[in-house]
């Protein structure tokens, strides 16, 4: 390819980015329908336990904003004897589900940039669970995609997304690299408590792909990243205890923490000013009016929590058109949520305007990744 041979700049950008959206999607209403059914047959079973509540589809769309999430496999999640994905084992020789939807949202991205798989150099897999633990899901990828160079997976729970821009960034700034995929597939329902009243709405699946490459190959319509910044402060307030260690768990009540849980108010209360200040130290440092900023795309877990967060950034309540939602038909999609809103919300932007991708979750762990429109 001629453009590959253009002297390289060592200035990452965002040439593409891709978006794969599971066929299937469930309703707060068939949702609720379904945890009230299981509800009743629970307190039915169990006459001297302390009896579970229903779930409301009121307060999950006042509580969080959510009304609708994709799942890879919708009829076991909402049957209330299963209630969770049921995906059939595959072959060794065939590609594995996270792979393949990973594949299909690289592929977008890439077609997006004209760019063919043979000119990239790396794959980072980059998202909150890992479907076995190796060899590497970013290698899978890689192969079926037809990339040589290399691939690794990283985990960051709902930040992976942006600790792999900046890691592709990174490579670019080094010149280790010219060309980097960030494929973030998040099969979320595979980790979530489908019985717990206090979570059972909130996650969504999806696959999301960024490719950063260096601004010599970069298509004339790009977007250059001005700066990354990534924060984490260990907190025990949004965790998942599943691991290798205890594989041979039962499945008992017991076992709830081998799922995702949360103390959702305290997530709330904490991350808000965190996230709110890392963004503002970071437009002073890179000489950003954050109140000139043309777009957030902001991490999708809680419209109340972005709308605090863009109220502190921009200085006033942010509307649609400075602050898109996706969570409203996507849920709560892991580190895939910002590049969801940045890959639906983008096009409209024009050369010179800058926005801000930004994640924050379990960790803690945010980052921010300020773009600029090129063209
Ligand atoms: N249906 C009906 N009522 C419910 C309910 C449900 N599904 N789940 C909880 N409630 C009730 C609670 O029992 C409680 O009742 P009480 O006031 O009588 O005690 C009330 O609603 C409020 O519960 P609470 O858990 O305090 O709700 P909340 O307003 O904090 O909203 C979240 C819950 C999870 C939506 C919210 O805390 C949140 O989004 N936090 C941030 C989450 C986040 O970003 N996590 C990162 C994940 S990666």
């Amino acid at each position: 390819m001629q453009e590959m041979q253009a002297p390289l700049t060592g200035r990452p950008v965002i040439s593409a980015t891709g978006l794969f959206t599971p066929a299937d999607s469930i309703s707060n209403e068939e949702l609720v329908a379904s945890f009230n059914a299981f509800v009743d047959r629970h307190n039915a079973a169990n006459p001297d336990a302390e009896p579970l509540a229903y779930s409301s589809v009121e307060f999950i769309e006042k509580a969080s904003g959510i009304k609708a999430r994709h799942v890879m496999s919708k009829a076991p999640i909402l049957d209330p004897d299963t209630m969770c994905p049921r995906l059939p084992e595959r072959e060794n020789d065939e590609l594995s589900i996270m792979a393949e939807i990973g594949v299909a949202a690289a592929r977008q991205a890439l077609e997006r940039a004209g760019r063919k798989p043979e000119d990239v150099d790396a794959v980072l897999c980059a998202a909150s669970n890992m479907q076995r633990a190796y060899p590497a899901m970013a290698i899978e990828i890689q192969q079926a995609l037809g990339i040589e160079g290399f691939g690794f997976d990283m985990n960051v729970a709902c930040s992976s997304a942006t600790f792999g821009i900046q890691t592709a960034a990174d490579y670019i700034r080094a010149g280790n690299a010219r060309s980097v995929l960030v494929v973030s597939p998040e099969i979320t329902s595979g980790h979530l408590n489908w019985r717990d009243r206090d979570s059972h709405f909130i996650f969504g699946d999806v696959a999301t792909a960024v490719l950063v490459e260096d601004a010599a190959i970069a298509p004339a319509e790009h977007w250059a990243i001005l700066g990354t910044k990534l924060k984490t402060v260990f907190s025990n307030n949004i965790r998942n205890n599943f691991g290798f260690l205890n594989r041979a768990a039962p499945e008992t009540a017991d076992t709830a923490d081998k799922l995702f849980v949360q103390e959702g108010r305290k997530v709330f209360r904490e991350v808000v000013p965190m996230v709110a200040q890392m963004i503002l130290d970071e437009a002073e440092r890179l000489g950003i009016d954050p109140e000139g900023l043309r777009r957030l795309w902001l991490h999708q877990a809680n419209a109340g929590m972005n709308r605090l967060i863009s109220t502190k950034v921009l200085g006033h309540e942010a509307n649609e058109d400075e602050s898109p939602t996706v969570l409203d038909t996507y849920g709560n999609t892991s580190s895939a949520g910002s590049i969801i809103a940045f890959h639906q919300h983008s096009d409209d932007l024009v050369a010179g305007d800058t926005g801000l991708i930004c994640s924050f979750g379990a960790g803690y762990s945010a980052g921010t990744v300020f773009v600029r429109k090129v063209s």
